[in-house]
């Protein structure tokens, strides 16, 4: 592939130049001083991006964001405890899927995929249920595109004592989110989304008490043992295993861009490319699956013409150069499109054009078909 690729996916994402150039530099050992400076400059630096202080740490794994994900739900959990999953998309499902693969207790309160997470539902679920140690809300459902409100969820779970691990895999970094003042226990992300790196490198910020307190849980995994990965990067100062560690350049490029920008800056630029992308859809007459206080600064998700079939519209997107991802099969024949990284207006009109061009030329097949089978005279 030659020129340029326009990724309209929810990561990977197209990346900045500093992201480009960092994966570049020469060779390095993962326990060499320039190696163990830059997982530390990544740490802090995603720290303060969750919103954390000094009494936070962030932990820097290998591997894409289910892995930071499945970590948290594999070691924080203590046996006999029991977790809640707020679920309204593929993704709420996929971390009740990762419970119940390391058999935890699990409880799934789940919603309407169009409608988000309703705090006063949650709370009357804790208050029937005492067994309820641990809850986890997707922030933002990338299936769909809604943003779940984890400030209310989280001042329902401090009021009841439980603790709340929140996936913000596709919100951090251009979703408004504060560790601290959402109540978030355990927070995960991924690079390769909002935070604009390449994929490879999960993210788990939490208090450092939290940190601290899980020697006294049994993990029911070996190399995603949260409390082993956290001793070796914060007391010894080092990666317990061999870390993607060319990636780590990467991703410490992309978070000086992203402080400088500065989320809501970020926010405010997804938004305005994705403002393009809605008006122009609308322009179209195609049906956006969620109400617009719903949806996030980066995914649409929308109907397709009748004549243009997802199957037919994905490979001849990419075609032209951009990258499409599909939609919950629930929604028919419809699409995913993201508006996260790197894009520019100029991006976006160059796919409204493209889906012109499929409009009318679909259009055109669709007549001759019918007046080929008789069906339009
Ligand atoms: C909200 C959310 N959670 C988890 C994941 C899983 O991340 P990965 O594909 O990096 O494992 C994704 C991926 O798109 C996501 O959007």
């Amino acid at each position: 592939m030659t020129g340029r690729h326009v990724l309209l996916t929810p990561g990977p994402v197209n990346v900045g130049l500093e992201v480009r150039q960092a994966l570049q530099r020469t060779d390095v050992g993962h326990r060499e001083p320039e190696a163990l400076a830059a997982l530390d400059r990544v740490r802090a630096k995603a720290t303060t991006v969750f919103g954390g202080d000094s009494g936070y740490d962030t932990v820097v794994l290998t591997g894409s964001g289910t892995s930071g994900l499945e970590s948290v739900i594999s070691s924080v959990i203590p046996r006999g405890g029991r977790l809640l999953v707020l679920e309204n998309g593929r993704f709420g499902r996929r971390i009740a899927e990762i419970a119940a693969t390391h058999r935890i207790a699990l409880t799934v309160l789940s919603f309407d995929w169009n409608e988000a997470v309703r705090p006063e539902v949650l709370a009357a679920a804790l208050q029937a249920d005492s067994t309820v140690t641990h809850v986890a809300v997707v922030h933002h459902e990338t299936s769909t595109g809604l943003l779940n409100p984890v400030g209310l969820i989280g001042a329902v779970t401090a009021a009841a004592g439980v603790t709340l691990i929140v996936d913000a895999v596709s919100s951090l970094g251009a979703e408004p989110l504060d560790i601290a003042a959402d109540h978030i226990d355990w927070c995960v992300s991924s690079a390769n989304k909002c935070l604009e790196s390449v994929p490879g490198l999960s993210l788990v910020c939490a208090p450092r008490a939290r940190w601290e307190a899980l020697r006294f849980v049994e993990p029911t995994t070996f190399s995603l043992n949260l409390y082993q990965h956290w001793k070796a990067q914060q007391i010894a100062g080092e990666p317990l295993f061999t870390p993607a560690v060319q990636l780590l350049f990467a991703l410490d490029a992309a978070l000086d861009s992203l402080l400088l920008e500065g989320t809501p800056g970020r926010a405010h630029r997804y938004r305005s490319i994705s403002a393009l992308l809605r008006r122009g859809l609308a322009e179209r007459n195609l049906r956006m699956a969620l109400p617009d206080h719903l949806r996030s600064a980066s995914v649409t998700v929308c109907e397709l013409p009748e004549s243009v079939p997802f199957p037919y519209f994905q490979p001849a997107m990419r075609k032209a150069g951009f990258a499409i991802y599909s939609a919950p099969a629930h929604l028919g024949n419809a699409c995913g499109i993201a508006t996260m990284g790197q894009l520019t207006a100029d991006d976006v009109l160059g796919f409204l054009n493209e889906l012109d061009a499929l409009i009318a030329t679909s259009r055109t097949a669709s007549t001759r078909c019918a007046v080929a089978d008789g069906s339009m005279r």
